[in-house]
């Protein structure tokens, strides 16, 4: 086995905000079956380590940014985690970056410390333990690779971009607090338009960048896109690469899972009867006879939220009606309250965050509704097509990737899983609403749709071993 340190601020099923959290929590399974064993570290947020078993220190810091911090090492289930403890950096209430007042004022010492851990642990090791590689997540793991490459480390390191949008960019004036070299901070190092950026520190340091799509790769090398990193990502084209993310086939699996009715490509009956459930759950019409269709998401202009009142004109005025799922920013959530009070039987909405309800709803769902302006990869398609559930898509990132959009060619060639719409307009949202109404109503195809998006190929055996085959050529290099 040869070993590797993955480093984020999120890991399924210990914490999670997002689709960041699922894939760090997924991969280490599925890279065991490619002789890879690959150990998270995560920062020890309040109550972590007390959900390990089998914990012992392998590490400490007698000052890590302020205080004394261990790395408590453990297990969930088959997960090995490295949990940095450092109350004066974790140990509070509230989310992973903020608590009811907003974003935590020394975010960006709380991911430097993590990424310094990670760097110290990639270079001298951990009790026995000595990764061979380290895999970085996202702007709170970039550091890692820089604080490696800067200490003069050759230790092969990747960084995976799930999101551009966030870039750990604080003042020049935090340089010395966050351990940075004045040396690095110019335009091809850490600097960024004056400020520091970690994210692009760990861009620039990095052996290899991968995205969570292909086509994401290909769109963070556009200005349209890259949010003032596209010059960063295209100058190191060479190393760039996107592998797709998979689902957690255990998890998210309509015949073995627990919160919903057991159904299968051959037993679709059985989810009628989860739609059912959904209708009364949301407090819908009884009889619905166009699709119903669902929406489980973080409620950010990320997330195409302010084209919604388009797609419900058209959904509910060809007989559909909507269950949607979220949380986030005020101004969208007033905005899909304001759907269910204007549409009443119509539109359900469910303001908070529930794993178990939205089983349920990929169950019951006809369609699940993705209208991002930017979708790096995207999970709820990919939960959408596994559950029967067509995913209706904007034309971005990784839902490009992964949702084949009907059409007469690919109807005729038993190859649609979903609605692709683009451009990403209401106008556009709008008429592929009206189409997925149509297919819907066209039982046979809707029904052959369905099987065939059941069937698709969504774990992660592919890309896996797309990672696998990386990190091995990077350690040959
Ligand atoms: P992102 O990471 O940008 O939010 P993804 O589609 O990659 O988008 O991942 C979102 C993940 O979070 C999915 O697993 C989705 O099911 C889950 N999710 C988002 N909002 C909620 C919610 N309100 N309740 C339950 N799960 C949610
Ligand atoms: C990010 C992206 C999302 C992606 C997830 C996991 O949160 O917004 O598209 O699926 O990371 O990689």
């Amino acid at each position: 086995m040869k070993h590797v340190l993955s480093v984020a601020s999120e890991a399924v099923p210990l914490v999670k905000t997002g689709g960041l959290a699922d894939v760090v929590g997924a991969l280490p399974e599925a890279l065991a079956g490619q002789g890879w064993e690959m150990r998270v570290m995560i920062p020890a947020y309040r109550g972590v380590i007390d959900r390990l078993k089998k914990t012992k220190v392998v590490w400490r810091d007698p000052d890590l940014y302020g205080a004394p911090a261990e790395l408590h090492l453990g297990k969930h289930g088959a997960l090995e985690v490295m949990a940095l403890h450092a109350p004066h950096l974790y140990d509070r209430a509230g989310g992973p970056y903020s608590d009811i007042r907003g974003d935590f004022g020394d975010n960006a010492e709380r991911f430097a410390a993590l990424c310094w851990a990670a760097a110290a642990v990639a270079r001298d090791g951990a009790g026995d333990w000595r990764p061979d590689l380290l895999h970085a997540h996202d702007w709170q793991g970039a550091l890692a690779p820089a604080y490696l490459r800067y200490a003069g480390s050759s230790l092969p390191t990747v960084m995976t971009i799930h999101n551009i949008a966030f870039q750990g960019r604080v003042g020049a004036e935090k340089m010395a607090t966050l351990r940075l070299p004045r040396e690095a901070f110019h335009r091809e190092g850490y600097e960024f338009w004056g400020d520091i950026s970690t994210l692009k520190a760990g861009l620039t340091t990095a052996d290899a960048i991968t995205t969570v799509s292909p086509r994401y790769a290909e769109e963070l090398m556009r200005g349209e896109y890259g949010q003032g990193l596209e010059g960063v990502i295209a100058a190191r084209a060479g190393v760039v690469m996107g592998i797709l993310n998979g689902i957690d086939e255990t998890v998210w699996n309509p015949q073995s899972d627990p919160d919903c009715i057991p159904f299968s490509a051959s037993t679709l009956s059985a989810k009628s009867k989860n739609r059912k459930v959904l209708q009364s759950e949301f407090q819908l019409e009884s009889k619905i006879d166009g699709p119903l269709v669902i929406l489980v998401s973080r409620l950010t202009a990320q997330k195409g939220i302010d084209l919604l009142p388009a797609a419900v004109e058209e959904l509910v005025a060809q007989g559909g009606a909507l269950a949607l799922l979220g949380s986030g920013d005020g101004w969208a959530e007033e905005l899909v309250r304001g759907l269910a009070a204007r549409f009443p039987g119509r539109v359900g909405v469910r303001i908070g965050y529930d794993e178990a309800l939205s089983h349920r709803m990929f169950a019951g769902g006809d369609a699940v509704l993705v209208p991002s302006r930017f979708e790096p990869c995207g999970l709820t398609q990919l939960y959408g097509l596994r559950y029967g559930c067509l995913p209706i898509v904007a034309a971005v990132g990784g839902l490009v990737d992964t949702v084949i959009g009907a059409s007469p060619a690919t109807l005729s060639a038993q190859a649609a899983t979903g609605v692709v719409f683009h451009p990403v307009d209401a106008l556009a949202l709008r008429q592929a609403t009206r189409r997925l109404c149509d297919l819907h109503a066209d039982r046979r195809t809707w029904t052959a749709m369905m099987k065939r998006a059941m069937k698709s190929e969504l774990g992660w055996a592919n890309s896996a071993a797309r990672y696998a085959a990386l990190y091995e050529r990077l350690i040959a290099q």
